[in-house]
């Protein structure tokens, strides 16, 4: 016990590392006694609940454990969530309280909180639940190196919209990383339908109120079923112009970040401030195209726009589609002259793959995983979950949160 409780530790020079607020006097003591045990030194052990809490947290160096007694709390979520949000992402939260009540717990887990105790407790519960929270804590801030990839065709029916949903299920069941996809396209995509799922309603409230987004919200905004992939999407009417900045999506996606290792997002090829948005912060843009002049015309341009947005990753251009007779083809050596260098894949025309996924309301790389397609496109997920790279990627969370 001693050494998992010196490796759980919350380090930190003489920061206040560990902060208790509770109400009565016997937990009071519980939790001193369990501190002690773990011979944590920078800790404080206070009175009260939630107004206690916001009072001893120095958020200049916030801890990296808080506990607080929610029992006097009239609005204890709100309150927590006010207190997570003062702390930032680093801070790990325990919850505990006098009544037990389910739907509170499974609340404030979804909330993020590590886990809500109810009293009375002893000071070895205390020593576990402490130990448990900060070993959370490592792997959540592990898990925080989370991925975002764009999708974009450089024509209309080139297949984004197949490999993004291919891509994230391969990267989701076959390399096993917890993966969501947003589409982006909020009049005209078509993510859900090739899934056979019914787009919900949540991404774009998620979109309209980017300071009320946060990761419960969006995981009750998201659809999935069986094992399937989780997909935020939504269907709006024509006839309303949706004009969303691009500050819009950032909080969106630094709330899915908290839950998910890779985000694989299908823009609309209208390049809305969104979309902008979504291709400056991507660690890859994965421009879709197929073989034609006009195609390899706006490849060259999407390529240039990435440079011009200043964005993190290099462009990948990914031909699919190819060998299709009817897509004006002009042969790959001449398209690879015409983008000055090499494509990156090039996944095949093949109609028989397409139509089981369609069929199945599958991703192509699930339906037909034999497939030459699917293999090119597994090429390409395992480039993109960095496979065939040294060095691992920095996590998109810090950047959306500034
Ligand atoms: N490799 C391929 N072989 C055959 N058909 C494909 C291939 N990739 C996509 N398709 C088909 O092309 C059509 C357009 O694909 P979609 O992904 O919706 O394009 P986009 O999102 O670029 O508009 C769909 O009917 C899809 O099934
Ligand atoms: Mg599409």
């Amino acid at each position: 016990m001693m050494g998992e409780a010196a490796k759980a530790e919350p380090v930190g020079g003489s920061r206040q590392r560990f902060v208790a607020c509770v109400a009565d006097d016997v937990t009071r003591e519980a939790v001193s006694r369990a501190v002690a045990q773990l011979g944590w030194a920078n800790a404080k052990v206070r009175a009260g609940g939630l107004d206690a809490a916001r009072r001893s947290i120095d958020i200049t160096a916030p801890p990296a454990l808080v506990l607080v007694d929610l029992s006097d709390a009239h609005e204890p979520l709100e309150g927590m969530h006010e207190l997570q949000q003062l702390c930032g992402p680093s801070t790990r939260f325990l919850a505990i309280g006098s009544i037990n009540d389910v739907s509170l717990y499974r609340q404030l887990v979804g909330l993020g909180v590590a886990d809500y105790l109810v009293k009375p407790v002893s000071s070895e519960v205390l020593c576990e639940a402490f130990v448990a929270a900060m070993r959370s804590n490592a792997a959540t801030n592990e898990a925080r190196q989370t991925r975002l990839f764009a999708f974009i065709g450089a024509r209309g029916g080139v297949g984004a919209t197949t490999l993004a949903v291919s891509t994230a299920w391969l990267l989701a069941h076959e390399f096993r990383l917890r993966t969501a996809l947003i589409d982006l396209d909020l009049h005209f995509g078509n993510l859900a339908l090739s899934l056979d799922l019914e787009p919900g309603r949540g991404l774009r409230e998620a979109l309209e109120n980017p300071d009320r987004t946060d990761s419960m919200l969006l995981a009750s905004a998201m659809v999935t079923e069986g094992e399937k992939l989780p997909i935020l999407a939504t269907e709006e009417s024509l006839e309303e112009q949706l004009l969303f900045d691009g500050g819009a999506v950032a909080p969106l996606l630094a709330a899915l970040s908290q839950d998910y290792d890779c985000l694989v997002v299908d823009l609309p090829r209208s390049l809305d401030a969104m979309a902008r948005q979504v291709i400056a912060l991507a660690d890859a843009t994965v421009v879709v195209t197929d073989l034609s002049l006009s195609a390899l015309r706006d490849a060259v341009r999407l390529v240039d726009l990435a440079k011009a947005l200043e964005a993190r990753g290099k462009p990948l251009l990914v031909a699919n589609q190819v060998g299709a007779d009817h897509r004006g083809e002009i042969g790959r050596p001449e398209f690879e002259r015409g983008i000055g260098g090499a494509l990156d894949h090039a996944v095949p025309f093949d109609v028989k793959a397409v139509v089981a996924a369609a069929h199945a309301g599958k991703a192509v790389a699930d339906a037909a995983p034999g497939s030459k397609a699917a293999g090119e496109m597994r090429k390409l997920a395992a480039r993109l979950a960095g496979r065939d790279e040294e060095k691992p990627r920095g996590g998109i969370l810090a950047r959306f949160k500034k």
